[in-house]
């Protein structure tokens, strides 16, 4: 009987994978002890993000599958930018981006908003609007009030403005500048803050960790935006990076934007392999370790900010085949922790060692 008994405790062990039997007591059957898989979402200490693109997650399972798996907050790549939900003055396509909203929700995953305000991913009733100030005010109001008032209570926090500042530190000569002056980017927080009190609302760009120079100025403007009043919950770092990049520089970046003591949002991280754009490049081992060791060196650092100011982590797509970076660069890289079979590269256990 006993026997009988411990068999089928054992079998149940081996059978079911997600518990396991720790030990067997003979005569007792041995508590089964729950055991979580090892995914991003299950080991880390705070919330590990992919910006995830919406015909893969509806076309391929394997994609879909990683993304269920191993992140537990999720940014869409393209599917919530100006001409992706508004392309034309009247018109506003929610169909992508509620999929991947009530995938969230259904998946128990939150959802970051990307993005209400950017220079790029305009369609071209935008560009070529010509309008008082008022009316390009009305406009810019009226898209942000309409976005944030679409997925309220379903998306936690928006990217409002992104990239703003240019690499020379300069407020960034965009469309938005031209019409509205560079106060637009405080209107553009209330704005949002209007439509939907309760989001945490976020500026977001790249490029701290090149220098002091785009990094100051950053800083500058999330501090000046706070001084006004104005209610900005974090800073996104994008972190679009390369494997030649300084483990100090990338420290600072994180360090420097919590000392603002706002939430920090590693945003849309990838670690370029070649960033020279070269042509004809191979991926070796020695690479991939390289990169796993860029990985390790910015997720150390990120988890030693405050914990009430760590956001989450997000990867800039899934894999190393869905990365925007060779097609926007035309040139081959491989700058995620999963490879293009679905794999786990050296990376991914970097970022697990990393809080280690
Ligand atoms: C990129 C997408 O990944 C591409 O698919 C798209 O063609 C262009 O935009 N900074 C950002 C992101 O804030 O929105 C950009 O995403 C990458 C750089």
């Amino acid at each position: 009987m006993a026997s009988g008994l411990l068999l089928s405790a054992s079998l149940l062990a081996i059978s079911c994978a997600k518990y396991q039997s720790t030990s067997i007591d003979p005569g007792v059957i041995a508590p089964l002890k729950q055991v979580e898989e090892i995914t991003l979402q299950n080991s880390m200490p705070f919330a590990m993000g992919a910006a995830v693109n919406v015909s893969l997650m509806k076309s391929n399972a394997n994609y879909r599958d990683l993304v269920t798996k191993e992140f537990n907050s999720i940014t869409a790549e393209n599917a919530m930018k100006f001409a992706s939900l508004h392309p034309a003055k009247d018109t506003y396509t929610w169909s992508d981006a509620d999929y991947l909203v009530n995938y969230a929700i259904a998946s128990g995953k939150r959802v970051h908003g990307h993005t209400l305000n950017w220079y790029k991913s305009l369609p071209d009733w935008v560009n070529n609007f010509q309008g008082t100030t008022a009316e390009w005010e009305n406009l810019l109001k009226t898209h942000i009030q309409t976005v944030v008032g679409h997925f309220k209570g379903k998306v936690v926090s928006w990217d409002v403005v992104n990239e703003a500042i240019a690499d020379d530190g300069t407020i960034r000569n965009s469309i938005w500048v031209q019409k509205l002056g560079t106060d637009y980017i405080g209107r553009a927080f209330q704005y949002a803050h209007e439509a939907d009190p309760d989001a945490l609302l976020f500026y977001n760009d790249y490029g701290h960790e090149f220098g002091p120079t785009k990094r100051t100025a950053i800083l500058n403007l999330v501090n000046s935006l706070k001084s006004k009043g104005i209610l900005i919950d974090g800073i996104g770092l994008q972190m679009h990076t390369r494997v030649t990049q300084t483990d100090a520089n990338l420290a600072t970046a994180i360090s420097t934007a919590a000392a603002t003591g706002l939430k920090v949002h590693i945003s849309e991280i990838d670690i370029a392999l070649n960033p020279d754009r070269a042509q004809s490049f191979t991926y070796t081992s020695t690479l991939a370790d390289q990169q796993a060791a860029k990985y390790k060196a910015i997720v150390k650092a990120y988890n030693a900010i405050p914990k009430a100011q760590q956001f989450g982590i997000t990867q800039w797509n899934v894999t190393d085949a869905d990365s925007w970076i060779p097609s926007n660069y035309s040139c081959p890289d491989w700058p995620l922790p999963f490879d293009g079979q679905y794999q786990r590269k050296p990376a991914y256990q970097a970022i697990l060692d990393g809080v280690k």
